[in-house]
């Protein structure tokens, strides 16, 4: 199998195994659809990628090669978008406990947006931005009141999200824009959103527009931007049918506009930050299967990797499809048990895949695992970090090394 016309098992002589692959141009693309469908003559229209999917300094050059805005939710991810040199006007701060520290990091950085969550935050942050010598917009994060899943959507009080301030609490959001905008160097300039991920139903975001644009209008500010978060969805499985960009951005701008219409709103700005639709399906993780064995009713192979690596479906039973290097053309005929090598029975990467007949050595290329994967990868039984090789147009180029066990015990200290 090729990806971005780079043979896999010629990966995996120059990199060894397991790998996390990336076709470089799959990335691009997606980023440039986002660009191209999320226009309006009448809207500032800003795409902002959201990080947590995977962020790593290459990644974040992409970003800003395709002139995307970046969403960071942690002091880490900050300092990441900082040391690569990003524009930190196009940074977007995200977190529900953003620290002190990281918070006066984010100011030192200039970081062009805030997204304030808790009132908490809104007294702290106007305390630290009395002295800075630039204005740093802000928005709050709102709870709007929908939730939405793959193929549902709901309309909920959700009074008890850790995210955001219920739209409900009319109160207390006005006590919040109200200490925003008592600070000089703190421009309130609107609201963000984010109701679900890998969401197929595009009503759920006409939903969202919805009760977002009703909120403003009952709370009787004007506000210029609005910010719709993610939840794009992939392709993991032959069952996921994601709404296409073009369709999900032009849903999001008409519904956006009729709003502007019937409430005769200011907004000037709209936003996305697609995280997961960006990178996952550009994403494979190649393994070399190891030892097999029989169960009575089940035939497993055993990789090199595991929930180290990928996360996912132990922790909330996300399907991946794959395949058998040099066997995509042959009739499956085998029903297969994919675990890894830690040391759990939730170690399982793909609980049922139908494949061909699998030996000793064969590389196994697990689909879209792009997003969520390198970001959620942990050191569980001091596994060793996964390089990640971006390929394109048959060249391929290490952009993370893989970890040494001395990486492992760097920051350890003797008794
Ligand atoms: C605030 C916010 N924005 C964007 C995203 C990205 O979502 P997705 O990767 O589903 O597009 C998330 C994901 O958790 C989020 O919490």
């Amino acid at each position: 199998m090729k990806i971005s016309n780079v043979e896999v098992r010629d990966l995996v002589k120059t990199y060894g195994s397991p790998l996390y692959v990336y076709d470089q141009t799959m990335v691009e693309d997606k980023m440039n659809l986002f660009k191209k469908y999320l226009k309006c003559p009448e809207l500032d229209c800003d795409v902002i990628y959201a990080s947590k999917a995977f962020n790593c300094k290459a990644m974040i050059q992409l970003v800003s090669k395709k002139d995307c805005s970046l969403d960071v939710v942690s002091g880490g991810e900050l300092y990441t978008a900082y040391a690569t040199g990003f524009d930190m006007s196009r940074v977007y701060f995200h977190g529900n406990n953003k620290s002190i520290d990281e918070l006066n990091m984010a100011l030192k950085y200039k970081v062009g947006t805030i997204i304030v969550d808790n009132l908490m935050e809104a007294r702290l942050l106007s305390e630290l931005a009395k002295d800075i010598d630039y204005t740093v917009a802000i928005l709050l994060r709102v709870n709007p009141g929908v939730e939405a899943h793959t193929h549902e959507y709901i309309v909920t009080a959700n009074i008890d999200s850790k995210f955001g301030i219920s739209v409900e609490k009319k109160e207390d959001i006005l006590d919040l824009i109200h200490i925003i905008s008592s600070c000089p160097n703190l421009s309130f300039d609107g609201f963000h959103a984010h109701i679900g991920s890998q969401i197929f139903d595009k009503q759920a975001f006409v939903l969202e527009v919805n009760k977002v644009c009703e909120f403003v209008s009952n709370l009787g500010i004007e506000v210029s931007t609005l910010n719709f978060g993610g939840g794009f969805g992939a392709v993991y499985t032959d069952e996921d049918t994601p709404i296409p960009v073009d369709v999900v951005c032009d849903t999001l701008i008409q519904a956006v506009k009729s709003n502007v219409e019937k409430y005769a709103l200011k907004i000037n700005k709209i936003c996305i930050e697609p995280g997961r639709s960006i990178v996952a399906e550009a994403g494979s993780t190649v393994y070399t299967v190891g030892f097999m064995k029989e169960t009575p009713h089940k035939n497993y192979i055993f990789v090199d990797g595991g929930m180290s690596d990928n996360i996912r479906p132990a922790l909330y039973q996300a399907k991946y499809s794959c395949v058998i290097d040099g066997k995509e053309d042959e009739m499956p005929s085998k029903h297969y048990k994919i675990a890894g090598k830690c040391c759990e029975s939730g170690d399982v990467i793909i609980e049922d895949a139908f494949l061909p007949e699998v030996k000793p050595n064969d590389l196994l290329i697990v689909k879209t695992t792009g997003a969520y994967g390198y970001s959620m990868a942990s050191h569980y039984n001091k596994a060793l970090g996964l390089p990640v090789i971006f390929c394109k147009e048959g060249k391929s180029q290490c952009v993370i090394r893989r970890e040494t066990y001395d990486d492992l015990i760097r920051l350890e200290n003797d008794l």
